[in-house]
């Protein structure tokens, strides 16, 4: 018997430096990078090691919003690591779905015998490589997203913005207690409140945690100053800012309404269609 799958390779690995605005400010999660360095065989050990890692990661989704993990020997080796977003309403059975259910299902559907793949979901990052990465910083392939409404006082905006990134990135880097988190709230206007969330892997360093995070809000400040909320995903590390809670919850239809404008432009994510024969 034949099915017959149809699906959606998301890919936006655009050069973050050319992007213009419009570019970076549509497209729903999941977010995904294949390496395309080296694959893997159907039901080769390294397939058998893969699964078996999504399994047990996916297993201690129910006692901690980080972890890492490795299997298998030589060239047949397989790491991984999975981080839940800190969000103050998220549970662990919200990061047991967000990694067994969904981002274990999308990384190797989006990335079939990829040796190295990493997916963002809404709520949580998933990565693994054949190569041993824990602890090594890499911030290659950052992936931005905005929202497309202005702000009313924009330099003013970007000061706070970085202000608060930066104390954010300062508590979750070297205070301990913090898991490598951080949320934080700020006046911006009268009438706005700025609120942020920052979060490294917990296999890095303090340094390299504050390193990633200033470089994620170097790129969204140097792009999208002016633009109300944004979302950095990074291998290493995740930022968000908006004008609303989403801290707890509260979604962006609640404050504001209107419709957001979608963009169009080169590094749109592109969704292809693949024909898949089981
Ligand atoms: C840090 O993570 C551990 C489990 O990994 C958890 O028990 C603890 O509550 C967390 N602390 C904070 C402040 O999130
Ligand atoms: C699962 O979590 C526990 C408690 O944090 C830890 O001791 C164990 O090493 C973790 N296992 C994996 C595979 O990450
Ligand atoms: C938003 O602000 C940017 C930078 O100030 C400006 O170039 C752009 O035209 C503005 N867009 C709208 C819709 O006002
Ligand atoms: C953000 O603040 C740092 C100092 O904390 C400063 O060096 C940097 O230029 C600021 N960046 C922006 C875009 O304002
Ligand atoms: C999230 O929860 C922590 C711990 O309860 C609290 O300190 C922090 O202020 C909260 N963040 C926001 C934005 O409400």
């Amino acid at each position: 018997m034949q099915l017959l799958f149809l699906y959606f390779l998301i890919t936006c690995l655009c050069d973050f430096a050319d992007a213009n605005l419009q570019d970076i400010t549509s497209g729903d999660p999941p977010y995904n990078i294949c390496t395309n360095s080296n694959n893997y065989a159907t039901d080769s050990p390294f397939e058998n090691n893969l699964y078996n890692l999504l399994g047990v990661l996916s297993l201690n989704t129910s006692v901690t919003k980080f972890s890492s993990f490795y299997t298998g020997d030589n060239s047949d080796r397989v790491y991984g690591l999975y981080m839940c977003f800190n969000y103050n309403y998220t549970t662990y059975v919200d990061c047991k779905n967000c990694i067994a259910t969904t981002a274990s299902q999308h990384i190797v559907r989006y990335c079939p015998n990829e040796k190295e793949a990493i997916v963002w979901e809404d709520s949580c990052l998933l990565h693994y490589s054949s190569e041993d990465f824990f602890g090594k910083l890499d911030v290659k392939g950052n992936i931005p997203k905005a929202n497309s409404q202005n702000v009313s006082d924009p330099e003013r905006y970007r000061s706070v913005v970085n202000r608060s990134l930066s104390t954010l990135s300062k508590q979750a880097a070297y205070n301990p207690v913090n898991n490598m988190s951080a949320t934080g709230v700020e006046s911006f206007t009268k009438t706005e409140t700025l609120y942020a969330l920052v979060q490294c892997t917990r296999d890095l360093s303090g340094d390299d945690c504050s390193s990633c995070l200033q470089t994620a809000t170097r790129e969204i400040l140097s792009c999208c100053y002016f633009l109300r909320g944004a979302r950095v995903h990074s291998r290493s590390c995740f930022l968000r800012y908006e004008l609303y809670d989403f801290v707890n919850g509260a979604s962006e239809s609640s404050v504001s309404s209107g419709n957001q404008a979608k963009g169009k432009g080169k590094c749109m994510p592109q969704f292809q269609h693949k024909n898949l024969l089981k």
